[in-house]
Parts: C-alpha cells; structure tokens; sequence
C-alpha cells in the first residue's frame, strides 16, 4: 500500500516540530520547577537553561540563537548566536527564555513559564538584551487602533471608541515598577483599569488576544526586548497587534545593536518586523499562573501544561502531558 503524502516537506517538518518544541518546554519547565520557592532565580535559570539546551540538541534543525541569555561575550550557554540542533535538517532561527519570571520562581508566585519561538531562519529580530517599549492589543480591531507615540490615555480612548465601549470597561496589563507610574496615572485618569504584574509580560502581551477570558484588553509599558520577541512570535500565531522600540540610551547599547543589524536606533517595530516569517512558539507553565498550570511533581508522575502555537495555520493547542519516564527528567 503506497503512502501519499500532500503536505510539502517542509511544512510537514514544520508540524512535527511543532510537536518537538513542546518536549523543549517542558523539559525546561520541570527542571526550573524544581527549584520553585528556593529563593535561588539564577540556579533555577541555569536549570531551565541546560535542559532546553539538551533538548534543542535533539532536535532536526540547524539552529541559531538569535533571542538568547546573553551576548556572547557573557559566554552564558544558549548566548545568541550559538548554535543548536543536530546540524541537520531545516535552518531556523530560535529565541528562548528558558525561565521567563526568574523572580516569579524563586518566590514561587503565579505566571513563571519556560518558553521558545522558532522560525524561518533569519525572520527573527535580533535584539541584543535591552529594554523595549511595547504597546499590544488582540485580533479584531483596525490596523494602527493604538500606537506606541500616542498617549497612554489616547490609546485607551481609542482602543474604547474601537470596542464600542466606555473607556471604564478597559483593562490595561502593565508592569509595575517605578517607571511606569505616570503611564498608570494616565491609564486611570481615562477611567480604565489598570491590572499590575510584578513580572512576566510574554504572558502579559498573550493575555490581550483573548480579553473575554482574561480580562485584558492592551499591554502597554517597558519591558525586555527579548521578551517582546517571544511575545510578538505567539501574536504572529494567533493575531493581535503589537508596536515596540528599542531603548538605546548609550553608544555602548547602540553599538550592540548596530552589530546585530539594528540600523535605526528609533525604528518602531510591528510583529512582522520582529517574527516575519512563519514561526512556531511554546511556554510551558512553571508556576500556576493565569495562562497555564504550575507543573506537577505527583507519585511516579510528573505533569505539564503547555501551550504551543503555529502561524501557518493559527492554531493553538493546550498540552497537558503526563510524564511517567521520570528518570529523563533526572538528568537536570
Ligand atoms: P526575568 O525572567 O529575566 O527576570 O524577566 C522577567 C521580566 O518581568 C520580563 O517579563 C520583563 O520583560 C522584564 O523582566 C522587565 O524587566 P525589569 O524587571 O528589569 O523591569
């Protein structure tokens, strides 16, 4: 009996990735989990780091790092610019964060993930570990609804006028830190809600695709740039809107950015400047947050929950996994 496949290879590599980049969180998630409550962010990052590491080793790809844990002179392991996979198969670039919410952890509190973006090769932005301003909001609304040099209150008014509702039935996700005290002013003054996250805004800007069920309608404040990739990975997937910059406030960060490509230093990038291809992305729950469940350490059962994403073809699917091989997981 003869086997007919109509998916062209590479698509067909690509789902089974899909698959594969799974296993890679959730590795990192149970190694990092481990360490949950230990007040110990950067052992548990180092733990989440050498897991991921093991597995995108494993895995059918020439892959480069292009969204890592450092700069390579920090010499940290997944730097950007190291090279991961088996040196075979289809040249991709990655961006990781294997412990998004490093403090989240140590303290165990709600919302740490583990996660990855994979794409196209040379379709990701490379952005050297700096700060970024963000603005995001969900699928639905006219391209340009909110923009990153309008006031944090015009956007509010805006994103309302566009929801046909009142600015009070806004709910704006931001960080809360000192910097962002007048950007919380503002959003407030137009009547809005304001929900603060002591960290972790890749969950922060994911939460603005579905606000039935989150509650969240738009992202706006500073945060990492390597978050903000990762972030704009799973919008590519599962649509929204989303403008960053860069914030490069020296010579020296200029620099940085200029050898990783970055000509205009104030260039306002959309989601298809940071993922413009076709992309694949992953976190796996480390601690129970409002995106997914904690992991598990049960008897004889370890348990996962991952959400993994897709561009080509927008779909989502919530992995709950039970891992009985526990002895795999012994290695971290
Ligand atoms: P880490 O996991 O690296 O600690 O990042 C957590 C985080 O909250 C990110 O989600 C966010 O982009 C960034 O830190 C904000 O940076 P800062 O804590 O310096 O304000």
């Amino acid at each position: 009996m003869s086997t007919h496949i109509s998916v062209p290879p590479q698509l067909l590599l690509e789902r089974i990735l899909t698959l594969e980049i799974v296993r890679v969180t959730e590795r990192a998630a149970v190694s990092a989990a481990r360490l949950r409550g230990h007040g110990k962010e950067k052992e548990a990052d180092q733990a989440a780091v050498d897991a991921m590491r093991r597995e995108l080793n494993k895995l059918p790809i020439e892959g480069t790092v292009v969204i890592g844990e450092g700069e390579r002179d920090e010499a940290p392991m997944l730097f950007i610019g190291e090279k991961v996979g088996m040196n075979a198969g289809p040249q991709v670039d990655i961006a990781v964060d294997p412990l998004e919410g490093t403090t989240l952890c140590a303290k165990n509190m709600p919302g740490a993930i583990a996660t990855m973006a994979m794409a196209d090769g040379g379709t990701l932005l490379h952005a050297p570990d700096v700060y970024m301003q963000k603005i995001a909001v969900g699928p639905g609304y006219a391209r340009g609804v909110v923009e990153l040099d309008a006031s944090p209150a015009d956007n509010v008014r805006r994103l309302a006028k566009a929801k046909g509702v009142d600015a009070a039935a806004i709910t704006v996700l931001v960080l809360d830190r000192p910097r962002h005290a007048d950007i919380i002013a503002a959003i407030r003054g137009t009547g809005a809600a304001v929900r603060l996250i002591t960290d972790g805004d890749v969950a922060g800007v994911i939460h603005c695709a579905d606000p039935d069920n989150t509650g969240v309608d738009m992202y706006i404040g500073t945060g990492g740039a390597p978050e903000g990739v990762l972030a704009a990975a799973a919008l590519r997937c599962i649509g929204g809107q989303m403008q960053c910059r860069l914030i490069l406030d020296s010579e020296e960060k200029r620099e940085r950015a200029h050898k990783m490509g970055v000509i205009d230093p104030r260039m306002i990038y959309g989601i298809e400047d940071m993922a413009k291809g076709d992309c694949l992305f992953a976190a796996t729950g480390v601690t129970t947050g409002s995106l997914l469940s904690g992991v598990k350490f049960r008897k004889g059962v370890i348990e996962t929950e991952t959400v993994v994403m897709r561009s080509v073809t927008g779909t989502v699917r919530y992995i709950k996994a039970e891992h009985r091989q526990l002895e795999k997981f012994h290695l971290d």
